[in-house]
């Protein structure tokens, strides 16, 4: 199978979004993507984007999108910038072949590239196929090494903090 990496244009979030719905899917969290095409491409593609993407693509008369890899720039106060991995995911039928192997490979140039020290992700803790994927790469756990924990302020409790608006 022929594929070809590539960053995403405006023209791909549909297929952005059918693979974060199958990714969510695979994570038997489907019913939580809110997420619309629209935001998508107001949110990645304009002055600011809020994210990025790259794209594997089968080649042929007609193309097809099956895998990609959303990512973002953080900082890390302690040793600077961080490239954060957000979404990786390929198409069952296109898994083994390379690609994700190929998709980290581009994030890495890309991360020396922009003299990023570190690549930062989570994973659902049983998502074990993709821990031993990472790890035989060298990634370190740091839930289990550093102890971290993930936090999150939802929306309702921002709303609690935030400012009172006006009714
Ligand atoms: N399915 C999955 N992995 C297979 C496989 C198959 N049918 N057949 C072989 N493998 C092995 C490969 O030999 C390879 O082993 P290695 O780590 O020793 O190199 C590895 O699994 C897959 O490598 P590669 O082909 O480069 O990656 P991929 O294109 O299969 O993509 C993932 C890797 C993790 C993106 C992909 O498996 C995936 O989408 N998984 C489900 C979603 C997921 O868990 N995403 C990560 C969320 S944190």
């Amino acid at each position: 199978m022929e594929y070809k990496l590539r960053k995403a244009e405006p023209r791909d979030v549909s297929d952005i979004l059918r693979l974060v719905k199958e990714l969510a899917k695979y994570e038997e969290m489907e019913d939580q993507v809110a997420l619309t095409e629209k935001d998508l491409l107001e949110d990645g593609f304009g002055d600011t984007p809020f994210y990025h993407c790259v794209i594997a693509e089968l080649q042929g008369d007609d193309p097809k999108v099956v895998g990609f890899a959303m990512y973002y720039f953080t900082y890390d106060p302690w040793v600077g910038k961080q490239l954060y991995l957000e979404e990786f995911y390929v198409m069952d039928t296109c898994r083994g072949l390379g690609i994700g192997s190929d998709i980290l490979r581009h994030l890495s140039d890309l991360a020396m590239k922009t003299r990023c020290t570190g690549m930062m992700f989570v994973v659902a803790e049983n998502n074990e196929p993709s821990m031993q994927f990472y790890k035989r790469r060298g990634a370190e756990d740091l839930s289990q090494e550093e102890g971290w924990r993930l936090f999150r302020f939802d929306k309702d409790s921002l709303v609690k903090m935030a400012t009172p608006t006006e009714e």
